[in-house]
């Protein structure tokens, strides 16, 4: 696997594999690998010829007072860990590469990044589109594959392509799990035993809706009221917010109608850390709901 550090050398090396006939997959992480981004390593490595991974903590989609300076960095794990799951190339810019003095540019997305994660977290979507924008631009993908885990972000960034007019598919893989449902997620090393055993109620809420939803339960506020119920199970838990939505616009109708995908979105802090987590679940007829 190569190290590629500049943004010249990466387009140079895109370039040469498109010149190829070669396909490019791009897998854009924040680094700090657990098996969730090596999934997402293994599903672009199905879906192209070369596999590039970008690593890069991006300081500008946390908003002040996050956990920038302490999100966990290792680089040499990272290589290996990317290398074994079959990347092809890690693109591992520095600060000053992706954001030269002088650097005058953001990418906003309206509408999609106004609420949840938008509104707890100002200027968080701002600094993705951005950073994912140069990314892309960096390593000429014809496919990029990002994790479930994130759902709203995922709608930021197809919304991103489609409007300027990226010719790159996006993918979406789904969510890794350790055994007791705690979403994978590179901020769980922040938990101390005893939160990260508490931390399982995210997916228990959502469990919780899911099988609602499956009974036939469509009213938007039952389920958000369920999944608030079950996070109160733990004291400890500050809610950021549950909610149901559609799945693909975000929009929370009073009542959801058959066939419709629903998103449930939980997000909370536990001590210091901050915890997100969400599910989709098809809203069946009413011949089709379970007891
Ligand atoms: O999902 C992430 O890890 C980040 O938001 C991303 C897409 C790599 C942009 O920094």
């Amino acid at each position: 696997m190569e190290l590629i550090v500049t943004v010249h050398q990466m387009q140079q090396y895109a370039e040469q594999q498109r010149c190829a006939g070669r396909r490019i997959a791009v897998v854009p992480t924040m680094g700090y690998f657990h098996e969730g981004h090596l999934s997402l390593i293994r599903r672009a490595r199905q879906l192209a010829d070369t596999v590039i991974t970008t690593l890069f903590v991006n300081p500008t989609q946390f908003a002040p007072g996050e956990d920038y300076q302490r999100y966990p960095r290792d680089l040499e794990r990272d290589s290996q860990l990317a290398e074994r799951s079959g990347c092809d190339v890690l693109f591992a810019p520095s600060l000053d590469e992706v954001y030269p003095q002088g650097y005058a540019t953001t990418i906003t997305v309206h509408g999609i990044t106004e609420k949840f994660e938008g509104a707890f977290r100002p200027g968080h979507f701002q600094g993705v589109a951005t950073i994912v924008a140069k990314l892309f631009l960096a390593t000429k993908p014809h496919v990029a594959v990002f994790g479930q885990k994130d759902w709203q972000q995922t709608l930021v960034v197809r919304q991103l392509v489609r409007d300027l007019n990226f010719a790159i598919e996006i993918v979406v893989a789904p969510t890794v799990r350790e055994p007791d449902g705690l979403a994978m997620s590179s901020r769980n090393v922040y938990l101390s035993p005893g939160e990260r055993q508490k931390a399982t109620v995210l997916y228990r809420a959502l469990q919780r809706a899911h099988c609602l939803v499956k009974q036939g339960e469509r009213r938007r506020l039952v389920l958000v009221h369920a999944m608030e119920a079950e996070l109160r199970q733990v004291p400890e838990l500050s809610i950021d917010y549950a909610a149901a939505a559609e799945a693909m616009t975000l929009e929370e109708p009073e009542e959801f109608t058959a066939g419709q995908t629903v998103v449930l979105l939980v997000a909370a802090r536990i001590g210091a850390t901050r915890l997100i987590d969400n599910d989709l679940v098809q809203v069946p007829s009413s011949e089709d709901a379970c007891a």
